[in-house]
Formats: structure tokens, C-alpha cells, sequence
């Protein structure tokens, strides 16, 4: 069984995110997406908040469950007996970050994979980053992140 774990900050998780989720699902038997610690990001949402977002979006989704942990990605790949990390990739500066990270993962753990999905041409420009400061001056932030969780992302915002 080929179960792959997609790590990240989601905060909060974007189109660009789901359509790695939803592609995933479809390329792997199971598909683990880890809400983790990035320690050079500020978080906007608790981590049991953007896991309770992405729960919203996922349900539909047979193979694919999510969760948070704290520690190191490799811990939790070893936990879940899964062999391959999913990354999304914009660009090329999105590379060069991931390659390195692909690395240091596979360093830590010669028997785990990471294997890198584009993104979708129309998504390509998305960031959670992006997302929070359109919202954060009150632009819209449709087609940016799932209509499900527009209210969320507005009202805490303004809760700050
Ligand atoms: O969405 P992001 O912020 O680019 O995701 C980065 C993330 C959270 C996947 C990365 O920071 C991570 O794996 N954090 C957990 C700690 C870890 O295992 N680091 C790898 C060795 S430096």
C-alpha cells in the first residue's frame, strides 16, 4: 500500500493546496495531509483550526484523512508507515526550497521518497501568505481559497 504524507502550514490551506490533496488521492492509496510546524513562519490560525478547515474540504474523499503534529515530518512518516512525501510545486524558487528539504528529509530517512506534483497553471500564483494579507486589507479572496472556508478565513482575520 503506497501511502503518502503531504506536510505543510496550510494557514489556511488554498485552491493550489486542494488540488495537490484531491490529485494525490488519486496517485497514491492513501493520502495523510500533516498540518506541521514550520519554525520560520507567524501562524494566523491555530494548528487545530486548519485542521478542522481541511476536514471540511476533505470529506468527500475516501483515502485521504488529516492531522497535526509538532515534531519532525520523518517521525511521523516512520509513525504512519508511509514511504513518500507530496510536495506541490509552483516555481522554480519553490524548488530550489523543496529540493533542499527533500534532501535533508531523505538524509534523516534513506527510505522515504519525496515526490513533487505541479501545480496547476491557474493556482500557480496562490500563497496562504498572499491570502491572509488580501484579506487582511479587505480585498476578495474568491478563487483563492475553497468557498467553504471564506467566512472562516474573513472572520479571523478581523478577530486579530
Ligand atoms: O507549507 P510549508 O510552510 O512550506 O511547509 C513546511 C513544512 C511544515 C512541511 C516543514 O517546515 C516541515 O517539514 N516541518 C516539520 C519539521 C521537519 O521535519 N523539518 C525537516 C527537517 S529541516
Amino acid at each position: 500500500m503506497k501511502i503518502a504524507v503531504y506536510p505543510g502550514s496550510f494557514d489556511p490551506i488554498t485552491n493550489g493546496h486542494l488540488d495537490i490533496i484531491k490529485r494525490g488521492a488519486k496517485a497514491f492509496d492513501k493520502v495523510i495531509v500533516a498540518v506541521m510546524v514550520n519554525i520560520d513562519k507567524k501562524g494566523l490560525f491555530h494548528y487545530e483550526e486548519r485542521v478542522d478547515l481541511i476536514k471540511k474540504l476533505i470529506k468527500g474523499l475516501e483515502n485521504v484523512t488529516v492531522e497535526s503534529h509538532s515534531g519532525l515530518l520523518i517521525d511521523l512518516m516512520r509513525d504512519k508507515n508511509a514511504t513518500i512525501i507530496l510536495k506541490g510545486l509552483r516555481s522554480v524558487a519553490d524548488f530550489e526550497y523543496e529540493m533542499q528539504m527533500a534532501l535533508i528529509n531523505k538524509k534523516l530517512d534513506p527510505k522515504i521518497d519525496t515526490v513533487f506534483m505541479m501545480t496547476n497553471t491557474e493556482y500557480s500564483y496562490i500563497s496562504s501568505s498572499a491570502v491572509k494579507q488580501i484579506a487582511k486589507f479587505g480585498g476578495s479572496i474568491e478563487g483563492l481559497v475553497p468557498e467553504e472556508i471564506i467566512p472562516d478565513v474573513i472572520s479571523k482575520i478581523k478577530s486579530q
